[in-house]
């Protein structure tokens, strides 16, 4: 793993925006593997901003999502479909059919995943995997305790989780319980990721990520065993650091 320590947020989004900018340009055929959560934001921003400027554009580039909300429509707008529409689909040229993100909404959740397996095979893989980091070292929604081993699957959110995310919900019951997510395994077969982590509430994680303990306690952990892994933190996040 290759660290990148940065001043702030925004520096960590124009570090971030860099890195993916130059793979598109580079391969503009590129499949990207997105994040949600707020840490991509500025990073989405800039991106919007870049095609904007004529610098890039997403015409033959391709996506798929980490993970999904079960039982969320995508019109809902605590859905991931929808955060991904509202802060760079609908302001980008990449072609309606060329995103995918699971449906949590589907009546067979499991042949759902494995749709979602298929289709990232089609693809033939992810390029370039953007991945933040939960306060419990979760990448995707995969929690503490998923195997490495794991495929596209629907898990059960922990409370952590869930309260970690209640902020975007009106009550904290509205949070939902499961979701479908990218497996750990999934993950790994990217062909490159970056991880990024702002913030104090990330120190924890990030502190336990560079200790390079390869555990399913932290399921960020098997990042270690990547080839090509660039973690890029804000002083906050990396203040646990050596
Ligand atoms: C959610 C997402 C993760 C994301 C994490 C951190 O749980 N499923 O993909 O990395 O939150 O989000 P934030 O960037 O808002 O801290």
């Amino acid at each position: 793993m290759e660290l990148l320590k940065v001043r702030d947020a925004d520096a960590l989004s124009a570090q971030a925006f860099e890195h993916v900018k130059a793979r598109l340009l580079e391969k503009p055929d590129l499949v990207l593997g997105l994040a949600t959560g707020s840490t991509p934001i500025g990073l989405y921003q800039r991106l919007v901003q870049a095609y904007r400027n004529g610098e890039i554009s997403f015409a033959r580039a391709r996506s798929v999502n980490l993970d999904e909300y079960v039982g969320l429509p995508p019109n809902h707008d605590q859905s991931y479909a929808y955060f991904m529409r509202y802060h760079l689909f609908d302001h980008i040229d990449m072609p309606e059919d060329a995103h995918d993100i699971p449906n949590g909404m589907a009546r067979d959740l499991e042949a759902e995943c494995a749709r979602y397996e298929a289709q990232i095979k089609r693809l033939g893989g992810v390029d370039l995997q953007i991945l933040g980091i939960g306060t419990n070292g979760h990448i995707g929604f995969n929690e503490p305790g998923t195997p490495f081993d794991s495929r596209t699957h629907v898990t059960t959110l922990t409370e952590e989780t869930r309260q970690a995310n209640a902020r975007f919900f009106n009550t904290p019951e509205d949070v939902p319980k499961q979701a479908i997510t990218m497996g750990l395994a999934t993950i790994m077969e990217s062909r490159e990721i970056i991880l990024l982590a702002s913030g104090k509430s990330k120190q924890e994680a990030i502190r336990r990520l560079f200790q390079k303990e390869v555990s399913t306690d932290l399921p960020a952990s098997i990042l270690t065993q990547h080839p090509r892994v660039t973690v890029i933190v804000d002083e906050e996040a990396g203040a646990l650091l050596p």
